[in-house]
């Protein structure tokens, strides 16, 4: 019998399943792991933010139904941090909507502007969510290939007329899942100006904004002019203040759009739990040295596995944000195979560029999820055992 539904029935395999069975069995074994395939650090949650939550969770008020729209604290702790951020001023009332962690707005604004055989416009490779949610849509996607000759961005005049026709949404990331590639204010004035003149919704998906080094700050889309007429943003907590758990993020910008993906959420949903919202806020409005602190961490990692990446022959420009290195694998391997090889013969995982599209091909992700000593660790078991050849 089968009573799954078409839409569902037509989702591949969850691309980790057959990596974590590997994974399971090899524990099973006694094999000793390091994981650098998952993007969810071991750095904890910053005490001050789990404190507010214990004693938020304490009020009797904060344990009703929430509000589905998010609470009032928190909504205003969105706008305030655009403001102080990026000079960008939002309305808390219409334009920043609270989502339970931003996967699940990213997975529900595709229902909600995208009608069964329109196209959504997907950075190739990206975060699988855009994809499948177009999948379950009934939608249609159409990859716009990021490559390093392009500095992984999409290249707009590439797509076809006929597809831009039917196209009721476009998805960007900076910085980039997995590419860890970055971009300057001026790429987002290419983009919205180019979903003005073709009437394409646009969703920055800005999950790792706060995640940067050095001198560099990731712009805002909504820093453009005139783009809440087109833009929305995403962003999350999960990754600046590792709150992965915690499940809270919002969507800012365009005011039609973020009613109807309420009216969407309200009957889907109610809300995250309202001490969650609470710390949430308690966490943007908050002291950020723990921010800094923790891209601090990130960057110390990044020098060591580049480092070890380049002694084994495998260089990488160091990127600018994000926790992930984007590698291309060697010689006489394919993505998929050399993750294979690296995980039999050295219990360290990694992830395929395929499992974020078929431009993935011909590269590795590494995701900083470990302390620094476990990445040197990674690296000399890859050195010992694999045969690196690269062109
Ligand atoms: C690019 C990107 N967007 C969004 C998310 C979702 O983050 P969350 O739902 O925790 O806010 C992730 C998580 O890995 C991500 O990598």
């Amino acid at each position: 019998m089968n009573f799954t539904s078409n839409r569902v029935g037509q989702i591949p395999p969850y691309l980790f399943a057959e990596i974590n069975k590997k994974k399971a069995e090899m524990l099973k074994a006694g094999i000793d792991i390091i994981d650098l395939g998952i993007g969810d650090p071991d750095l904890p949650t910053p005490k001050h933010i789990v404190d507010k939550l214990a004693e938020e969770s304490q009020d009797p008020k904060n344990l009703k139904y929430p509000s589905f729209v998010g609470c009032p604290e928190f909504k205003q702790a969105v706008a305030n941090f655009y403001q102080r951020e990026y000079g960008v001023i939002l309305d808390p009332d219409t334009e920043v909507l609270a989502l339970i962690g931003s996967k699940e707005g990213i997975a529900h604004i595709v229902p909600t502007l995208v009608d069964p055989g329109d196209y959504v416009l997907i950075p190739d490779p990206s975060y699988p969510v855009y994809r499948m949610a177009t999948l379950l849509a009934n939608g249609q996607y159409h990859n716009m290939p990021l490559t390093k000759e392009n500095s992984f961005k999409p290249d707009f005049e590439a797509i076809p007329s006929e597809i831009l026709g039917h196209s009721k949404l476009m998805f960007l990331n900076y910085p980039g899942n997995p590419t860890s590639a970055t971009v300057d204010v001026s790429f987002f004035e290419k983009a919205v100006a180019f979903g003005k003149k073709h009437n394409i919704p646009i969703a920055h998906d800005s999950a790792y904004n706060m995640v940067t080094f050095d001198f560099y700050k990731a712009p805002s889309i909504l820093e453009v002019e005139g783009a809440k007429e087109i833009a929305v943003e995403f962003g999350s907590l999960s990754k600046t203040y590792s709150m992965t758990g915690f499940r809270i993020g919002y969507v800012v910008g365009n005011k039609e759009i973020i009613k109807a993906l309420s009216v969407l959420k309200s009957n889907t949903d109610t809300g995250q739990f309202t001490p969650i919202q609470k710390a949430a806020a308690y966490a943007l409005n908050g002291n950020q040295s723990c921010v800094t602190e923790y891209n601090g961490i990130y960057k110390e990692r990044m020098k060591a596995m580049l480092d070890g990446l380049k002694s084994i022959g495998i260089k990488v420009d160091p990127p600018k944000g994000s926790f992930f290195i984007w590698a291309p694998v060697p010689n006489g391997y394919t993505s998929s195979e050399f993750v294979t090889s690296v995980l039999e013969q050295t219990g360290v995982i990694i992830t395929p560029g395929t499992a974020f599209g078929p431009s993935g091909e011909g590269y590795f992700r590494v995701s900083l999820s470990v302390p620094t000593e476990r990445l040197y660790e990674a690296v000399n078991r890859i050195k010992e055992k694999l045969k690196i050849v690269m062109s």
